[in-house]
Protein backbone atom coordinates (compact mmCIF):
# COMPACT_ATOMS: atom_id res chain seq x y z
CA UNK A 1 0.00 0.00 0.00
CA UNK A 2 1.58 3.47 -0.69
CA UNK A 3 1.49 6.29 1.83
CA UNK A 4 -0.82 8.57 2.88
CA UNK A 5 -1.53 11.92 4.49
CA UNK A 6 -4.54 12.32 6.23
CA UNK A 7 -5.48 16.48 6.47
CA UNK A 8 -8.43 16.54 8.77
CA UNK A 9 -9.70 20.24 8.32
CA UNK A 10 -11.67 21.09 11.97
CA UNK A 11 -9.16 19.05 13.66
CA UNK A 12 -9.49 20.75 17.07
CA UNK A 13 -13.23 20.11 16.43
CA UNK A 14 -15.85 17.14 17.94
CA UNK A 15 -16.17 14.72 15.33
CA UNK A 16 -12.01 14.86 14.91
CA UNK A 17 -11.20 14.27 18.58
CA UNK A 18 -14.68 11.62 19.10
CA UNK A 19 -14.24 9.73 15.59
CA UNK A 20 -11.51 10.22 13.26
CA UNK A 21 -8.20 10.27 15.57
CA UNK A 22 -9.63 7.35 17.49
CA UNK A 23 -10.72 5.63 13.98
CA UNK A 24 -7.16 6.52 12.88
CA UNK A 25 -4.89 5.24 15.86
CA UNK A 26 -7.15 1.64 16.08
CA UNK A 27 -6.43 1.12 12.26
CA UNK A 28 -2.74 2.01 13.03
CA UNK A 29 -2.88 -0.25 16.03
CA UNK A 30 -4.23 -3.30 14.00
CA UNK A 31 -2.09 -2.24 10.99
CA UNK A 32 -4.47 -1.58 8.57
CA UNK A 33 -2.45 1.52 7.48
CA UNK A 34 0.45 1.33 5.38
CA UNK A 35 3.93 1.70 7.79
CA UNK A 36 4.22 5.57 6.07
CA UNK A 37 1.52 7.83 6.89
CA UNK A 38 0.95 11.01 8.71
CA UNK A 39 -1.83 12.93 10.06
CA UNK A 40 -2.20 17.36 9.24
CA UNK A 41 -4.42 18.56 11.49
CA UNK A 42 -5.82 22.02 10.03
CA UNK A 43 -8.07 24.19 12.14
CA UNK A 44 -7.65 28.04 13.28
CA UNK A 45 -6.83 27.54 16.70
CA UNK A 46 -3.37 27.95 17.97
CA UNK A 47 -1.59 24.71 19.01
CA UNK A 48 1.26 23.59 18.43
CA UNK A 49 2.35 20.05 17.41
CA UNK A 50 2.88 18.95 21.32
CA UNK A 51 -0.20 20.90 22.19
CA UNK A 52 -2.41 18.98 19.60
CA UNK A 53 -0.96 15.20 19.96
CA UNK A 54 -1.85 15.92 23.62
CA UNK A 55 -5.46 17.47 23.04
CA UNK A 56 -6.34 14.83 20.49
CA UNK A 57 -4.43 11.95 21.66
CA UNK A 58 -2.87 11.26 24.59
CA UNK A 59 -5.24 13.17 26.64
CA UNK A 60 -8.20 11.58 24.72
CA UNK A 61 -10.94 10.10 26.83
CA UNK A 62 -11.92 8.61 23.32
CA UNK A 63 -8.69 6.51 22.60
CA UNK A 64 -8.00 3.63 25.52
CA UNK A 65 -4.36 3.26 25.53
CA UNK A 66 -2.69 0.46 27.21
CA UNK A 67 0.63 1.93 29.33
CA UNK A 68 2.66 -0.43 28.60
CA UNK A 69 2.87 0.36 24.94
CA UNK A 70 4.32 3.80 25.39
CA UNK A 71 6.78 3.72 22.31
CA UNK A 72 4.13 2.62 19.98
CA UNK A 73 1.86 5.77 21.44
CA UNK A 74 4.94 7.86 20.96
CA UNK A 75 5.49 6.15 17.27
CA UNK A 76 1.93 6.96 16.64
CA UNK A 77 1.78 10.58 17.72
CA UNK A 78 5.09 11.07 16.10
CA UNK A 79 2.71 10.92 13.02
CA UNK A 80 0.42 13.92 14.37
CA UNK A 81 1.26 17.56 13.16
CA UNK A 82 -0.87 20.76 13.18
CA UNK A 83 -0.83 24.05 11.40
CA UNK A 84 -3.05 27.00 12.20
CA UNK A 85 -4.79 29.00 9.24
CA UNK A 86 -7.48 30.83 8.52
CA UNK A 87 -9.77 28.29 6.09
CA UNK A 88 -11.35 31.30 4.27
CA UNK A 89 -8.01 32.95 3.38
CA UNK A 90 -7.11 31.28 -0.25
CA UNK A 91 -3.43 32.44 0.62
CA UNK A 92 -3.19 30.41 4.01
CA UNK A 93 -3.12 27.28 2.09
CA UNK A 94 0.23 28.32 0.82
CA UNK A 95 0.94 26.86 4.15
CA UNK A 96 -0.28 23.86 3.60
CA UNK A 97 0.98 23.32 0.95
CA UNK A 98 4.38 23.68 2.44
CA UNK A 99 3.38 21.65 5.59
CA UNK A 100 2.09 18.70 3.01
CA UNK A 101 5.57 18.68 1.51
CA UNK A 102 7.33 18.42 4.41
CA UNK A 103 5.57 15.90 5.70
CA UNK A 104 5.38 13.73 2.26
CA UNK A 105 9.35 14.13 2.18
CA UNK A 106 9.82 13.04 5.80
CA UNK A 107 7.48 10.17 5.61
CA UNK A 108 7.88 9.01 2.12
CA UNK A 109 4.55 9.72 1.41
CA UNK A 110 4.33 9.63 -2.94
CA UNK A 111 1.79 12.26 -3.18
CA UNK A 112 -1.38 10.53 -1.84
CA UNK A 113 -3.67 13.09 0.27
CA UNK A 114 -7.42 12.72 2.21
CA UNK A 115 -9.22 16.05 2.51
CA UNK A 116 -11.38 15.52 5.26
CA UNK A 117 -13.84 17.58 6.18
CA UNK A 118 -15.05 18.14 9.45
CA UNK A 119 -15.75 21.78 9.39
CA UNK A 120 -18.81 23.58 9.52
CA UNK A 121 -21.14 23.01 6.20
CA UNK A 122 -20.84 26.51 4.99
CA UNK A 123 -16.88 25.62 4.41
CA UNK A 124 -17.18 22.71 2.13
CA UNK A 125 -17.47 25.11 -0.85
CA UNK A 126 -14.80 27.47 0.54
CA UNK A 127 -12.28 24.95 1.28
CA UNK A 128 -12.14 22.77 -1.92
CA UNK A 129 -11.44 26.05 -3.65
CA UNK A 130 -8.74 26.96 -1.78
CA UNK A 131 -7.26 23.95 -2.64
CA UNK A 132 -7.83 24.10 -5.74
CA UNK A 133 -6.04 27.67 -6.66
CA UNK A 134 -2.71 25.90 -4.68
CA UNK A 135 -3.46 22.99 -7.35
CA UNK A 136 -3.25 21.10 -4.11
CA UNK A 137 -6.86 19.03 -5.88
CA UNK A 138 -4.39 17.70 -8.67
CA UNK A 139 -3.06 14.38 -8.81
CA UNK A 140 0.05 15.05 -11.02
CA UNK A 141 2.26 12.72 -8.39
CA UNK A 142 -0.32 10.94 -6.49
CA UNK A 143 -4.04 10.58 -5.95
CA UNK A 144 -5.90 13.66 -4.21
CA UNK A 145 -9.04 12.69 -1.94
CA UNK A 146 -11.86 15.15 -0.83
CA UNK A 147 -14.10 13.50 2.46
CA UNK A 148 -17.11 15.46 3.18
CA UNK A 149 -19.27 14.61 5.82
CA UNK A 150 -22.79 15.25 6.22
CA UNK A 151 -25.30 17.37 5.97
CA UNK A 152 -24.53 17.05 2.03
CA UNK A 153 -26.82 20.70 1.76
CA UNK A 154 -30.30 21.68 3.35
CA UNK A 155 -32.72 20.64 0.81
CA UNK A 156 -32.79 19.89 -3.04
CA UNK A 157 -31.35 23.53 -3.96
CA UNK A 158 -28.86 23.66 -1.63
CA UNK A 159 -27.69 19.83 -2.14
CA UNK A 160 -27.26 20.57 -5.90
CA UNK A 161 -25.38 23.83 -5.47
CA UNK A 162 -22.85 21.92 -3.25
CA UNK A 163 -22.50 18.93 -5.83
CA UNK A 164 -22.07 21.53 -8.87
CA UNK A 165 -19.16 23.23 -6.43
CA UNK A 166 -17.42 20.19 -5.12
CA UNK A 167 -17.61 19.06 -8.46
CA UNK A 168 -15.93 22.44 -10.07
CA UNK A 169 -12.29 21.29 -8.26
CA UNK A 170 -12.65 17.68 -7.97
CA UNK A 171 -13.72 14.66 -10.22
CA UNK A 172 -16.82 12.47 -8.88
CA UNK A 173 -14.61 10.10 -8.59
CA UNK A 174 -12.01 12.04 -6.03
CA UNK A 175 -15.40 12.98 -3.74
CA UNK A 176 -16.18 10.44 -1.17
CA UNK A 177 -19.41 11.72 0.87
CA UNK A 178 -19.59 9.83 4.47
CA UNK A 179 -22.80 8.90 5.63
CA UNK A 180 -21.77 6.72 8.63
CA UNK A 181 -24.44 3.86 8.33
CA UNK A 182 -22.78 2.65 5.33
CA UNK A 183 -19.92 1.81 7.41
CA UNK A 184 -21.76 -0.19 10.16
CA UNK A 185 -21.42 -3.36 9.06
CA UNK A 186 -24.77 -4.83 9.36
CA UNK A 187 -26.11 -2.08 6.86
CA UNK A 188 -23.60 -3.85 4.60
CA UNK A 189 -24.95 -7.66 5.51
CA UNK A 190 -28.32 -6.11 4.26
CA UNK A 191 -26.59 -7.01 0.74
CA UNK A 192 -25.09 -10.28 1.64
CA UNK A 193 -28.36 -11.60 3.67
CA UNK A 194 -30.13 -10.69 0.20
CA UNK A 195 -27.59 -11.46 -2.12
CA UNK A 196 -25.57 -14.20 -1.26
CA UNK A 197 -28.54 -16.39 -0.31
CA UNK A 198 -30.88 -18.25 -2.18
CA UNK A 199 -33.77 -18.65 0.56
CA UNK A 200 -34.80 -14.94 0.76
CA UNK A 201 -34.24 -13.14 -2.85
CA UNK A 202 -37.52 -15.57 -4.16
CA UNK A 203 -39.62 -14.13 -1.14
CA UNK A 204 -38.27 -10.77 -1.30
CA UNK A 205 -40.95 -9.14 -2.99
CA UNK A 206 -44.88 -8.34 -3.22
CA UNK A 207 -46.31 -11.67 -4.04
CA UNK A 208 -44.63 -12.58 -0.64
CA UNK A 209 -44.25 -9.47 1.51
CA UNK A 210 -47.18 -7.44 3.25
CA UNK A 211 -44.70 -4.58 4.75
CA UNK A 212 -41.13 -3.45 5.43
CA UNK A 213 -40.41 -1.48 8.54
CA UNK A 214 -37.83 0.40 9.71
CA UNK A 215 -37.29 1.59 13.31
CA UNK A 216 -34.29 3.50 14.23
CA UNK A 217 -34.46 4.84 18.21
CA UNK A 218 -32.31 6.65 20.00
CA UNK A 219 -32.74 7.24 24.18
CA UNK A 220 -30.44 10.17 24.15
CA UNK A 221 -32.13 13.38 23.84
CA UNK A 222 -30.87 16.26 21.62
CA UNK A 223 -28.88 17.52 24.66
CA UNK A 224 -26.74 20.53 24.07
CA UNK A 225 -26.81 20.10 20.51
CA UNK A 226 -29.98 22.01 20.63
CA UNK A 227 -28.30 24.94 18.30
CA UNK A 228 -27.50 22.64 15.72
CA UNK A 229 -30.80 20.15 15.91
CA UNK A 230 -33.35 22.85 15.75
CA UNK A 231 -32.29 23.67 12.05
CA UNK A 232 -32.03 20.32 10.98
CA UNK A 233 -34.71 18.23 12.96
CA UNK A 234 -35.09 14.18 12.67
CA UNK A 235 -36.24 14.54 8.65
CA UNK A 236 -33.02 16.29 7.98
CA UNK A 237 -30.96 14.41 10.42
CA UNK A 238 -31.45 10.92 10.04
CA UNK A 239 -34.26 10.62 7.31
CA UNK A 240 -32.97 12.20 4.34
CA UNK A 241 -29.41 10.27 4.86
CA UNK A 242 -29.07 7.40 7.02
CA UNK A 243 -32.59 5.59 6.82
CA UNK A 244 -32.95 6.02 2.76
CA UNK A 245 -29.37 4.72 2.42
CA UNK A 246 -31.36 1.80 4.74
CA UNK A 247 -34.08 1.72 2.57
CA UNK A 248 -31.96 1.56 -0.88
CA UNK A 249 -30.09 -1.22 0.61
CA UNK A 250 -33.44 -3.35 1.75
CA UNK A 251 -35.27 -2.91 -1.52
CA UNK A 252 -32.79 -2.39 -4.02
CA UNK A 253 -32.09 -4.63 -7.40
CA UNK A 254 -29.77 -7.21 -7.41
CA UNK A 255 -26.57 -5.19 -8.94
CA UNK A 256 -24.58 -6.92 -11.77
CA UNK A 257 -21.21 -7.04 -9.45
CA UNK A 258 -20.10 -5.88 -6.42
CA UNK A 259 -18.36 -2.84 -7.67
CA UNK A 260 -18.82 0.40 -6.28
CA UNK A 261 -21.08 1.92 -8.91
CA UNK A 262 -23.02 -0.98 -9.93
CA UNK A 263 -24.31 -0.99 -6.43
CA UNK A 264 -24.65 2.39 -6.30
CA UNK A 265 -26.08 3.03 -9.52
CA UNK A 266 -29.28 0.05 -8.70
CA UNK A 267 -29.37 2.13 -5.38
CA UNK A 268 -30.45 5.51 -7.36
CA UNK A 269 -32.67 3.76 -9.24
CA UNK A 270 -34.22 2.71 -6.50
CA UNK A 271 -34.29 6.25 -4.40
CA UNK A 272 -35.65 6.99 -7.98
CA UNK A 273 -38.77 4.63 -7.68
CA UNK A 274 -40.02 6.04 -4.79
CA UNK A 275 -43.40 7.55 -5.34
CA UNK A 276 -43.16 11.19 -3.82
CA UNK A 277 -45.59 12.53 -1.23
CA UNK A 278 -47.93 15.28 -2.38
CA UNK A 279 -47.75 18.21 -0.23
CA UNK A 280 -51.30 17.48 0.43
CA UNK A 281 -50.75 14.33 1.15
CA UNK A 282 -48.11 15.02 3.67
CA UNK A 283 -50.35 15.30 6.75
CA UNK A 284 -51.84 11.53 5.92
CA UNK A 285 -48.64 9.84 5.40
CA UNK A 286 -45.51 11.64 7.82
CA UNK A 287 -46.36 11.94 11.35
CA UNK A 288 -43.57 14.30 13.17
CA UNK A 289 -43.37 14.76 17.01
CA UNK A 290 -41.75 16.46 19.53
CA UNK A 291 -40.63 15.15 23.03
CA UNK A 292 -42.26 16.75 25.99
CA UNK A 293 -40.83 16.80 30.46
CA UNK A 294 -40.84 13.08 31.66
CA UNK A 295 -39.97 11.49 34.74
CA UNK A 296 -37.63 8.77 33.73
CA UNK A 297 -36.51 6.35 36.13
CA UNK A 298 -37.36 9.04 38.74
CA UNK A 299 -34.79 11.38 36.64
CA UNK A 300 -36.82 14.58 35.36
CA UNK A 301 -36.18 14.87 31.44
CA UNK A 302 -36.40 18.05 30.03
CA UNK A 303 -38.84 18.47 26.71
CA UNK A 304 -37.11 19.70 23.48
CA UNK A 305 -38.54 23.02 23.63
CA UNK A 306 -36.91 23.15 26.95
CA UNK A 307 -33.53 22.65 25.63
CA UNK A 308 -30.38 25.15 25.16
CA UNK A 309 -30.55 26.49 22.03
CA UNK A 310 -34.37 25.68 20.95
CA UNK A 311 -36.64 28.68 20.45
CA UNK A 312 -40.05 27.87 22.90
CA UNK A 313 -42.34 27.62 20.25
CA UNK A 314 -40.05 25.19 17.92
CA UNK A 315 -42.02 23.05 15.57
CA UNK A 316 -38.73 21.15 14.42
CA UNK A 317 -39.27 17.59 14.44
CA UNK A 318 -37.79 14.95 17.05
CA UNK A 319 -39.67 12.00 15.88
CA UNK A 320 -41.23 11.17 12.74
CA UNK A 321 -42.84 8.12 11.14
CA UNK A 322 -43.01 8.19 6.88
CA UNK A 323 -45.27 5.61 4.73
CA UNK A 324 -44.58 5.60 1.58
CA UNK A 325 -44.64 3.45 -1.84
CA UNK A 326 -42.41 2.04 -4.14
CA UNK A 327 -43.38 2.18 -7.76
CA UNK A 328 -41.24 -0.56 -9.95
CA UNK A 329 -42.50 -4.58 -10.20
CA UNK A 330 -41.21 -5.74 -7.25
CA UNK A 331 -42.71 -3.33 -4.70
CA UNK A 332 -45.49 -2.39 -6.20
CA UNK A 333 -48.45 -1.76 -3.24
CA UNK A 334 -46.27 -2.66 -0.87
CA UNK A 335 -45.93 -0.13 2.14
CA UNK A 336 -42.65 0.91 3.74
CA UNK A 337 -43.20 2.44 7.06
CA UNK A 338 -39.85 4.14 8.41
CA UNK A 339 -39.79 6.07 11.82
CA UNK A 340 -36.90 7.73 13.98
CA UNK A 341 -36.79 9.65 16.89
CA UNK A 342 -34.89 10.87 19.43
CA UNK A 343 -35.96 10.18 23.15
CA UNK A 344 -37.21 6.94 22.62
CA UNK A 345 -37.35 4.02 25.53
CA UNK A 346 -34.26 2.72 24.06
CA UNK A 347 -31.12 2.65 21.32
CA UNK A 348 -31.79 0.52 18.31
CA UNK A 349 -32.33 0.34 14.77
CA UNK A 350 -33.97 -2.51 13.17
CA UNK A 351 -35.92 -3.20 9.57
CA UNK A 352 -38.76 -5.58 9.96
CA UNK A 353 -39.73 -7.68 6.69
CA UNK A 354 -43.44 -8.91 7.15
CA UNK A 355 -44.78 -11.82 4.96
CA UNK A 356 -48.30 -11.80 3.86
CA UNK A 357 -50.75 -14.36 5.54
CA UNK A 358 -50.85 -17.59 4.69
CA UNK A 359 -53.77 -17.96 1.71
CA UNK A 360 -55.85 -20.24 3.59
CA UNK A 361 -56.40 -20.06 7.13
CA UNK A 362 -56.18 -23.56 8.28
CA UNK A 363 -56.33 -23.59 12.40
CA UNK A 364 -58.73 -21.43 14.06
CA UNK A 365 -57.57 -17.60 14.98
CA UNK A 366 -58.64 -17.96 18.72
CA UNK A 367 -55.42 -20.82 18.97
CA UNK A 368 -53.09 -18.80 17.89
CA UNK A 369 -50.72 -17.03 20.50
CA UNK A 370 -49.29 -15.69 17.51
CA UNK A 371 -50.04 -13.18 14.83
CA UNK A 372 -50.30 -14.91 11.61
CA UNK A 373 -47.28 -12.87 9.98
CA UNK A 374 -44.07 -14.28 9.54
CA UNK A 375 -41.33 -11.39 9.95
CA UNK A 376 -37.99 -11.32 9.58
CA UNK A 377 -35.92 -8.93 11.70
CA UNK A 378 -32.48 -7.53 10.65
CA UNK A 379 -30.81 -5.70 13.61
CA UNK A 380 -28.84 -3.01 12.50
CA UNK A 381 -27.83 -2.03 16.60
CA UNK A 382 -27.15 -2.76 19.29
CA UNK A 383 -26.76 -6.89 19.39
CA UNK A 384 -26.95 -6.85 16.05
CA UNK A 385 -28.37 -10.49 14.39
CA UNK A 386 -31.47 -11.84 12.32
CA UNK A 387 -34.18 -13.09 13.76
CA UNK A 388 -37.21 -14.93 11.75
CA UNK A 389 -40.17 -15.46 13.48
CA UNK A 390 -42.53 -18.12 13.02
CA UNK A 391 -45.66 -20.36 14.44
CA UNK A 392 -45.13 -23.56 15.52
CA UNK A 393 -47.56 -26.01 17.10
CA UNK A 394 -47.80 -25.85 20.89
CA UNK A 395 -47.70 -29.63 22.11
CA UNK A 396 -50.95 -31.33 23.33
CA UNK A 397 -54.37 -31.28 22.17
CA UNK A 398 -55.58 -29.08 19.14
CA UNK A 399 -53.79 -26.61 16.81
CA UNK A 400 -52.45 -24.46 18.97
CA UNK A 401 -50.17 -21.81 17.29
CA UNK A 402 -47.15 -20.32 19.29
CA UNK A 403 -44.69 -17.62 17.74
CA UNK A 404 -40.92 -18.88 17.61
CA UNK A 405 -37.92 -17.62 16.40
CA UNK A 406 -34.65 -18.57 15.23
CA UNK A 407 -32.29 -16.65 15.12
CA UNK A 408 -28.42 -15.51 14.54
CA UNK A 409 -26.37 -12.85 16.38
CA UNK A 410 -23.56 -11.15 14.76
CA UNK A 411 -21.00 -11.85 17.70
CA UNK A 412 -21.36 -15.36 16.81
CA UNK A 413 -19.48 -15.21 13.59
CA UNK A 414 -16.26 -14.09 14.61
CA UNK A 415 -14.56 -12.55 17.47
CA UNK A 416 -12.13 -10.59 15.60
CA UNK A 417 -12.60 -6.83 16.49
CA UNK A 418 -15.26 -5.29 14.12
CA UNK A 419 -14.17 -2.29 12.70
CA UNK A 420 -15.97 0.63 13.99
CA UNK A 421 -17.65 2.82 10.85
CA UNK A 422 -15.31 5.45 10.73
CA UNK A 423 -12.38 2.65 10.05
CA UNK A 424 -14.18 1.03 7.48
CA UNK A 425 -14.93 4.01 5.75
CA UNK A 426 -10.93 5.47 6.51
CA UNK A 427 -9.72 2.40 5.30
CA UNK A 428 -11.99 2.31 2.00
CA UNK A 429 -11.29 6.04 0.97
CA UNK A 430 -7.61 4.80 0.94
CA UNK A 431 -8.19 2.54 -0.98
CA UNK A 432 -9.92 4.74 -3.44
CA UNK A 433 -13.25 2.11 -2.36
CA UNK A 434 -16.17 4.45 -2.96
CA UNK A 435 -19.10 1.54 -2.35
CA UNK A 436 -20.02 3.05 0.98
CA UNK A 437 -20.01 6.21 0.40
CA UNK A 438 -22.70 7.78 -1.34
CA UNK A 439 -23.10 9.35 -4.71
CA UNK A 440 -23.46 12.72 -5.48
CA UNK A 441 -27.06 11.78 -7.87
CA UNK A 442 -28.46 9.48 -4.78
CA UNK A 443 -28.08 12.40 -2.50
CA UNK A 444 -29.86 14.58 -4.97
CA UNK A 445 -32.89 11.91 -5.25
CA UNK A 446 -33.33 11.83 -1.68
CA UNK A 447 -33.61 15.31 -0.99
CA UNK A 448 -35.72 15.23 -3.93
CA UNK A 449 -38.48 12.16 -2.10
CA UNK A 450 -37.74 14.74 1.13
CA UNK A 451 -38.43 18.27 -0.45
CA UNK A 452 -41.94 17.96 -0.24
CA UNK A 453 -42.51 16.90 3.17
CA UNK A 454 -40.29 19.82 4.07
CA UNK A 455 -42.37 22.32 1.82
CA UNK A 456 -45.40 21.17 3.64
CA UNK A 457 -44.34 21.33 7.09
CA UNK A 458 -43.29 25.54 6.03
CA UNK A 459 -46.20 26.48 4.03
CA UNK A 460 -48.64 24.34 5.97
CA UNK A 461 -48.64 25.54 9.70
CA UNK A 462 -51.52 23.86 10.47
CA UNK A 463 -49.99 20.32 10.35
CA UNK A 464 -49.70 18.95 13.68
CA UNK A 465 -46.39 18.31 15.55
CA UNK A 466 -47.58 15.59 17.85
CA UNK A 467 -46.03 15.96 21.73
CA UNK A 468 -44.85 12.44 23.12
CA UNK A 469 -43.65 12.39 26.71
CA UNK A 470 -39.47 11.57 26.57
CA UNK A 471 -38.82 7.83 26.78
CA UNK A 472 -41.66 6.74 24.97
CA UNK A 473 -42.30 5.43 21.37
CA UNK A 474 -43.02 8.70 20.15
CA UNK A 475 -46.88 10.00 19.11
CA UNK A 476 -49.51 7.33 19.25
CA UNK A 477 -51.13 8.71 16.27
CA UNK A 478 -47.98 7.24 14.60
CA UNK A 479 -49.10 3.68 15.35
CA UNK A 480 -52.18 4.58 12.74
CA UNK A 481 -50.40 4.89 9.66
CA UNK A 482 -49.67 1.19 9.64
CA UNK A 483 -53.91 0.36 8.90
CA UNK A 484 -53.22 -3.54 9.03
CA UNK A 485 -55.66 -5.08 11.17
CA UNK A 486 -53.34 -7.22 13.49
CA UNK A 487 -49.38 -5.58 13.22
CA UNK A 488 -48.10 -2.03 13.95
CA UNK A 489 -44.90 -1.05 14.72
CA UNK A 490 -42.71 -3.95 16.93
CA UNK A 491 -41.34 -1.81 19.31
CA UNK A 492 -37.68 -3.33 19.94
CA UNK A 493 -35.77 -3.75 23.22
CA UNK A 494 -32.28 -3.91 22.88
CA UNK A 495 -32.09 -7.05 23.33
CA UNK A 496 -32.86 -9.44 19.82
CA UNK A 497 -35.93 -11.07 20.70
CA UNK A 498 -39.46 -12.11 19.52
CA UNK A 499 -41.58 -10.24 22.25
CA UNK A 500 -42.63 -6.56 20.94
CA UNK A 501 -41.85 -5.12 25.00
CA UNK A 502 -42.04 -1.79 26.57
CA UNK A 503 -45.93 -1.61 25.42
CA UNK A 504 -46.12 -0.37 29.03
CA UNK A 505 -43.88 2.94 27.50
CA UNK A 506 -45.95 3.04 24.75
C1 LIG B 1 -25.78 11.38 13.26
C2 LIG B 1 -26.85 12.34 13.70
O1 LIG B 1 -25.59 11.44 11.87
O2 LIG B 1 -26.17 10.05 13.63
C3 LIG B 1 -27.09 12.24 15.20
O3 LIG B 1 -26.46 13.67 13.38
C4 LIG B 1 -27.39 10.80 15.58
O4 LIG B 1 -28.16 13.08 15.61
C5 LIG B 1 -26.33 9.86 15.02
O5 LIG B 1 -27.41 10.74 17.00
C6 LIG B 1 -26.73 8.42 15.25
O6 LIG B 1 -25.68 7.58 14.88
P1 LIG B 1 -25.56 6.12 15.51
O7 LIG B 1 -24.42 5.51 14.76
O8 LIG B 1 -25.28 6.31 16.97
O9 LIG B 1 -26.86 5.44 15.28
Amino acid sequence: MNGVIFVIFGASGDLAIRKLIPAIFELHQGKYLPENFAVLGISRSKYSDDEFRKKVFYDSEFIEMDKKAKKEHKDFADKLSYIPIQTSETKDYAKVKKALAKLDKQFEIGGNYIFYLSTPPFLYTTIPACLAAHDLNEEKDGWRRLVVEKPFGYDLETAEALNKDLQTHFDENQIYRIDHYLGKETVQNLLVTRFANGIFEPLWNRNYIEHVQITNAENLTVGNRGGYYDKSGALRDMFQNHLMQIVAHVAMEPPISAEANAIRNEKLKLLQSIRPIKESDVPKQVIRGQYTPATIDGKKVKGYRQEEGVPDDSKTATFIAVKFFIDNWRWAGVPFYVRSGKALPTKVTEVVITFKDPPHALFRKEDMVYNDNNQLIIRIQPNEGLLLKFGMKVPGAGFEVKDVGMDFQYSDLTNVHVPAAYERLLLDVIKGDATLYARGDSVEESWRFVEPILNAWENNPKIKVYGYPAGTWGPAVASKLIESDDVTWRNPCSELTTGDNFSELS
